[in-house]
């Protein structure tokens, strides 16, 4: 499994499992399957009403807690709330997390961030991020953090390589975790000829493929499913490597193109959309 190295030497596994949308339930099969098939990483947030689930599925698994990376995010409405880092703890069933995100700009989202710096001098958390941040808000938070962010979670694959922010970040040592790493599952992304020809090559899936260029990337990747067939397929990444010319002919496909385009109204709604996260099963 391959390791990223963070800017305060925390070391980040490559790979985790995503559970947006997921119900508990099937959060809970998915995590626990996805760890029992060496998955080192979970990535999941306050918003997706699971982290209860996301508990059990680690308990269960067996895999010992030191050896899971856990990462969850803060939802703009507790950005100011003095017990949103202990209370997702708690939901979480752990005594720590690997890595905490802001999951919005929206919101008082640098008192969200100083949040996140205070449980890291707390030891609460490993290492803190951003999610979703770029332009005016981002150069706001970059002015006013005491620590700079150790990762940024943002839509990344193929069509989308995010090549700005990054440039941006670079001079801090911030790495990119991807999200919708394979476009959200949408079969114009899956069936691009190039990924089919490269699966040929190298007896992998297109998803495959996908997933092994955000690791040559530098990213780190959280694909969500709850098919157990996928959740085994996409671990398989490490027995092969993409060659430069392979890595080119992907790079074809960059146009900037994003499944997701908030409206500055619709992510400042975040702001005053106000979930109970506590009463998930
Ligand atoms: N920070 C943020 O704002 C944010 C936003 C979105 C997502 N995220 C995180 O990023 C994770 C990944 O995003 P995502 O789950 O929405 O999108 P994704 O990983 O790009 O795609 C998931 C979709 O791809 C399908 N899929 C998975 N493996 C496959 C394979 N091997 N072959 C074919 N299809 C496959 C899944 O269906 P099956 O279930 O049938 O496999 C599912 O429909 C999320 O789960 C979440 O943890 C963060």
């Amino acid at each position: 499994m391959e390791l990223l190295t963070l800017s305060n030497g925390v070391l980040m596994p490559a790979l985790g499992i995503g559970t947006f949308l997921m119900t508990p339930d099937q959060a809970e099969e998915a995590v626990c399957q996805a760890l029992q098939c060496g998955y080192p990483m979970v990535d999941t947030a306050n918003a997706y009403r699971n982290e209860k689930a996301v508990g059990r599925g680690i308990r269960k698994s067996g895999v010992p807690r030191d050896k899971i990376f856990l990462v969850s995010k803060l939802w703009p409405t507790v950005y100011t709330a003095p017990d949103a880092v202990d209370r997702t703890l708690e939901r979480l069933g752990t005594d720590y997390l690997d890595l905490l995100f802001i999951h919005q700009p929206a919101g008082d989202f640098l008192a969200g961030y100083q949040q996140l710096e205070a449980a890291l001098q707390a030891g609460k958390v490993r290492s803190i991020g951003i999610s979703n941040l770029k332009g005016e808000k981002l150069d706001r938070l970059l002015a006013a953090c005491a620590v700079k962010p150790h990762v940024i979670q943002m839509e990344a694959h193929p069509y989308c390589t995010q090549k700005e922010i990054k440039s941006i970040l670079a001079p801090y040592g911030t790495v990119t975790m991807a999200w919708y790493p394979l476009g959200h599952g949408d079969k114009a992304l899956l069936q691009e000829p190039v990924f089919a020809a490269l699966g040929e090559k190298y007896c992998k899936t297109p998803a495959q493929i996908i997933l092994r260029w955000h690791i040559q990337m530098g990213h780190a990747v959280i694909p969500g499913s709850t098919n157990p067939d996928h959740i085994r397929d996409n671990a398989a990444l490490f027995d092969f490597a993409l060659t430069d010319q392979d890595m080119a002919d992907i790079a074809q496909l960059d146009r900037d193109v994003r499944y997701y385009n908030p409206t500055p109204e619709t992510e400042e709604n975040y702001a005053s959309f106000a979930p109970d996260f506590d009463s998930q099963p």
